[in-house]
């Protein structure tokens, strides 16, 4: 089958938020844009931020304003954030929102008819914009309905296999589009990595198929470094419970509207301890409402919606203690309103439509009437490709990254509400540069000899007449990673999962795909695996190279922090050999002005 052949100014790989956003501005600048996507437009994880987009408008707390926003989301990220990245992300996100607002996306509304914000972890003030718990599926639908109307071409269930350079730069890619398996080889002046995040190398995720580490590890193989993949981001409240729904993402939101986590004694376990770190946010206490009534003088803000590593971590603690729900989590609770507010099933029925909808089918409870089940969940990796603040532009020429697969604004930690913010501002960032990029820079050619290759790899899993399942390597990284990388890690378990996982990629090698090219998810997963086993041996070698906890990454055998790793970001990168080597190198953008802000918001 001979390839089918496009050409374009800039390709932009995803079509989440981050992806959409950048074809839109790469557009306006001028570009001919094609957006590759493995999914079906509307399905990116994009649609799992639920809760709301963060941005300091101020509509609902005027105390609120970018320094806050600025300071709140490096102490969330504990201070491994490039700083620079967090300020022009608190600077222009409330920009972003009234853009969409602008492009016809619906948010709920303060009484006064402004842009409504809520409550989320780790946020001062109420800073979320919100549409009910459909936050991400509105930006989504919004970012669609602007984008197609500017002349974008659209390329659905397509995923790329490698990118091919030209010398140091990058010049096109070969991708396979799931439905016929034909091979499409796109020529670009510039590429857009938008591909979201690498949950399914996890066991419990809310992610979807398609989440398989793909820009990361296309990025890397093409000579990109990743920063700081230690970090993954455990989301506190997934659901646990019927087994085939494990993982599904409960939002933030419920907590947001005044949701409680008890363990099955029937304690609010969340005040046990509240880290140091936080007990600055009594100044909050002031304001009245049900959402702040719990009469404990050291944190009357709820500790509930402290960060979620803190919160994941605590009902891991609980469930390890024998206080767990019966099925392994915690209870979260938002039934109780109704000790406070006279309409409390319309409320949460309006506040939370989706969380209503999701438990009464899926688990046959009435979160009106009953406590659910919930326990962590893989939902997102801090870590990415590493790029600059500026330009999105990774260390190789042409290729920026933006959106959840690429690195450094969140540093140990992302705070919820942050990911939609992040995908607009340096969606937009990201869209713009390298449409600058492909106007100042001539022509590529494309390595055909480089593509032929790339062909013949992927076609080997159909070739092969013997070999292991693709099936069987993945649900095996998936136990290695959730069993010896997950929420709690020690060195030897690190150890032996970087040698696992070296194992699982040898025998990845030679697996075979029965059937032939059409539909065929067989030989899909054997196309994903070398993607998911790059992007695990990342967190894991990076993982067993961070001797410390901090935010997401907690080491049962280094409970502390240690002074000197928080001033350091990891790297990884690929050697000749295929080999690859980590690094520490020193937290980028730390500057007196911007140290000086974090001091005055305390
Ligand atoms: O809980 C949530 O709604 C998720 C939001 C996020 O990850 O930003």
């Amino acid at each position: 089958m001979p390839w089918q052949t496009r050409e374009c100014d800039v390709l932009v790989i995803g079509a989440g938020g981050a992806g959409l956003r950048a074809a839109i501005e790469a557009s306006a600048e001028g570009a001919s844009v094609t957006v590759l996507s493995k999914s079906l437009l509307g399905k990116a994880h994009t649609v799992m931020a639920e809760g709301g987009m963060a941005a300091s408008m101020g509509n609902v707390d005027d105390r609120d304003n970018w320094r806050v926003h600025f300071s709140d989301t490096l102490r969330g990220g504990q201070y491994l954030n490039n700083w620079r990245m967090a300020e022009i992300h608190a600077q222009q996100a409330a920009d972003r929102v009234r853009e969409l607002e602008a492009w016809g996306a619906i948010f709920d509304r303060t009484k006064e008819g402004r842009i409504l914000q809520r409550n989320f972890g780790g946020h001062k003030y109420p800073r979320l914009a919100h549409v009910g718990d459909r936050t991400g599926l509105e930006m989504i639908r919004t970012l669609q309905d602007h984008g197609i109307h500017q002349g974008i071409d659209f390329l659905m269930e397509t995923t790329v296999l490698e990118i091919i350079k030209d010398g140091d730069r990058v010049s096109g890619v070969l991708a396979y589009d799931r439905e016929r398996g034909r091979l499409h080889l796109v020529h670009a002046k510039a590429i857009v990595m938008a591909t979201g995040g690498i949950g399914r190398a996890f066991k419990v995720t809310s992610n979807s198929w398609e989440y398989t580490g793909d820009g990361h590890a296309l990025a890397y193989r093409a000579g990109a470094e990743l920063v700081d993949m230690e970090f993954v981001q455990f989301h506190p409240t997934g659901m646990v419970w019927p087994p085939s729904v494990r993982g599904i993402l409960v939002t933030e939101g419920v907590r947001g509207e005044g949701g409680i986590l008890k363990n099955s004694e029937g304690k609010r376990f969340m005040f046990d301890d509240i880290p140091p770190l936080y007990t600055d946010q009594t100044a909050d206490s002031e304001e009245e409402g049900w959402r702040y009534v719990t009469g404990d003088k050291e944190a009357r803000r709820p500790p509930e919606l402290l960060t979620r590593d803190h919160v994941a971590r605590k009902i891991v603690k609980e469930v390890k203690a024998g206080r767990g729900s019966p099925h392994g989590g915690a209870f979260l609770d938002i039934a109780w309103i109704k000790e406070h507010l006279s309409d409390a099933e319309g409320h949460i029925r309006k506040k939370l439509p989706s969380m209503y909808h999701q438990f009464k089918e899926l688990a046959g409870v009435d979160i009106t009437k009953e406590a659910m089940e919930v326990g962590p969940t893989t939902h997102y990796v801090m870590g990415g490709i590493k790029v600059d603040a500026e330009t999105q532009m990774s260390c190789v020429p042409g290729l920026f990254a933006c959106g959840e697969c690429g690195g450094g604004l969140h540093g140990a930690n992302r705070l919820g509400g942050n990911s939609l913010s992040d995908l607009v501002v340096f969606g937009r960032i990201a869209g713009a540069s390298a449409a600058k990029f492909a106007s100042e820079h001539g022509d590529t050619s494309i390595n055909e000899d480089a593509a032929s290759d790339i062909e013949a790899a992927a076609l080997a899993p159909l070739e092969r007449s013997s070999g292991e399942s693709p099936y069987a390597i993945q649900y095996e990284l998936q136990d290695v990673m959730q069993d010896l990388v997950g929420i709690a890690r020690t060195q030897p378990e690190l150890e032996q999962a970087v040698e696992r996982i070296a194992d699982l990629s040898r025998r990845a090698a030679t697996t075979s795909a029965v059937g032939n090219r059409e539909y065929n998810p067989g030989w899909h997963t054997a196309l994903d695996l070398p993607n998911l086993l790059a992007v695990s041996e990342a967190v894991a070698r990076s993982a067993a190279g961070r001797r410390e906890s901090r935010g997401a990454h907690s080491r049962v055998d280094h409970p502390e922090k240690d002074e000197q790793l928080g001033t350091v970001n990891t790297v990884v990168r690929r050697l000749d050999d295929d080999s690859m080597e980590m690094a520490h190198v020193p937290v980028v953008g730390v500057t007196e002005e911007r140290q000086a802000i974090v001091k005055e918001m305390g």
